[in-house]
């Protein structure tokens, strides 16, 4: 007997309202169904079946690395519904852990749980008290305390409505049940739906007992069903990850002014200002610390290195002890070497950057590869395109750009060379010499100033 598990997906999620299905909105920037399909994986099932119907191949690109058997349903007629498309696909001997795909959170802990007391022919289900149970099914239990049926909120009773403990959603069944009793479900509710929650009923009429469980943390069954739900379930899981942070030893100047849209990798003594925003992989080395109002994604980031205000850094490596902004834009490729500077207004892409070379203000590097001790004079442009391709700019150790010149690539600037100010460089400058290139200065002896016309 395996474990099998079905996460139910196909639903538009019409509260939304939204073009997007509603189990692609993300959550500290990973998709509702990939946080619930990674934890599914966790549990080591023997297959994992989304059902998938609104939107399904968006649903099915954003889960193609994973491995999991999408399963569609066309006409989304109800939960129960859902799940009798993969029953076709299941061994009679096993057992079905069933998932909704809009309860991000939902922990292995909590499940390994709910699998733990189910009995191998047995039924499980995850249940909790809310405070505030609207909109969800009501757990209907009889005087012994034995949960004995699942009513839909639009179904209930005002007495069932008082109940505030609730269906999470989640249920381990044998596939041998529900091969029995799928196919019994009507239709006969408020929403004209195939509940898959009417199955309790039909186990309870045939004298099982349903195991019930709860989750660790409420949280946990929080499902999104509109932008609002939406809203709160994203600023707890920032709080969470806020807090596994600090316990790392990360300074949040503060936590409630951080966002974590992927993974985070601290050394120590890190100090992270307000309003910073953190995608894709970010790795932080020791002591480095983020000034307020900074972007990074995918960014790699060595010890002791200050990043200012408001810099906006994608795709980049960052050695040890450097130093960017306030207003840098490090865009895909950009590579500072140890003790590097970067300072204001400063956009740099494809931009090899070397050790100890500053580039202090108000400049474009492109396509450029440029040595150790480098100093770029404010207003430096790398011509990198001639509107069809683009072109390197090489610039050897040592070397001093005068302020505002423009380097027309394919050039190298050799090493120690000096280029003067104001100079537009479309051919290679030697080591060690000074090169210019502008018009020479003159004076106008005796010129006036244009006089106004009458
Ligand atoms: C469902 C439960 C309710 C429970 C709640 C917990 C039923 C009838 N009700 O209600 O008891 O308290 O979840 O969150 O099951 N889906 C499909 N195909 C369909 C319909 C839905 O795949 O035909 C998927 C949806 O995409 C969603 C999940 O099933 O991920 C739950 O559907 P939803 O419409 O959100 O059900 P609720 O009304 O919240
Ligand atoms: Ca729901």
């Amino acid at each position: 007997m395996s474990l099998n598990i079905i996460i139910l997906a196909a639903g538009r999620g019409t509260r939304m309202k939204s073009q997007l299905p509603k189990v692609l909105h993300p959550v500290a920037g990973k998709p509702m169904l990939r946080w619930i399909a990674e934890t599914a994986i966790t549990l080591n099932p023997k297959a994992i079946y989304p059902v998938i119907g609104f939107g399904a191949a968006q649903v099915r690109a954003q889960l193609n690395d994973l491995s999991v058997e999408c399963v569609e349903q066309t006409e989304q007629l109800g939960t129960g519904h859902a799940v009798q498309q993969v029953l076709p696909l299941l061994d009679a001997n096993d057992q079905v852990l069933v998932l909704v795909g809009d309860n991000p959170l939902i922990s292995e802990a909590t499940l390994t749980r709910l699998i733990d007391v189910t009995p191998k022919d047995g039924v499980g289900l995850l249940t909790v008290s809310l405070d505030n149970p609207t909109g969800l099914g009501r757990i209907i239990r009889d005087a012994k305390g034995q949960a004995v049926e699942i009513v839909e909120e639009k179904d209930a009773s005002t007495a069932q409505r008082a109940i505030t403990e609730i269906n999470a959603g989640i249920y381990v069944f044998a596939v041998a049940d529900l091969q029995r009793w799928l196919p019994n479900l009507k239709s006969h509710n408020q929403q004209g739906e195939l509940y898959l929650t009417d199955v309790i009923a039909m186990a309870v009429a045939e004298g099982k007992t349903i195991n019930t469980t709860h989750p660790d943390q409420e949280q946990e069954i929080w499902s999104v069903n509109d932008r609002v739900q939406l809203a709160r379930l994203e600023r707890y899981r920032q709080e969470q990850m806020a807090n596994e942070i600090m316990l790392q030893g990360v300074t949040l100047h503060d936590p409630k002014r951080f966002d974590l849209r992927g993974e985070l990798n601290v050394g120590q003594d890190v100090v992270i200002d307000v309003n910073v925003i953190i995608e894709g992989k970010v790795s932080l080395g020791n002591y480095v610390s983020i000034g307020p109002n900074v972007i990074l994604k995918n960014v790699t980031i060595g010890d002791n290195t200050i990043i200012k205000s408001n810099c906006d850094i994608e795709d980049a490596i960052i050695a040890e002890q450097c130093e960017v902004g306030p207003f840098a834009r490090l865009r895909p490729g950009t590579h500072l070497a140890k003790g590097a500077k970067v300072g204001n207004f400063v956009e740099t892409k494809k931009a090899n950057i070397g050790a100890g070379s500053k580039v202090s203000h108000l400049t474009y590097l492109g396509d450029a590869e440029i040595g150790k001790g480098v100093n770029i004079g404010a207003g430096t442009i790398t011509c990198n395109y001639d509107g069809m391709n683009k072109f390197t700019t090489t610039i050897k150790d040592g070397a001093f750009i005068g302020s505002n010149s423009s380097l027309v690539a394919p050039v190298t600037i050799g090493k120690d060379a000096t280029i003067g100010a104001g100079s537009t460089i479309n051919k290679d400058a030697p080591d060690s010499e000074l090169t210019l290139a502008r018009t020479k200065q003159t004076t106008i002896k005796g010129w006036q100033r244009p006089k106004k016309k009458d």
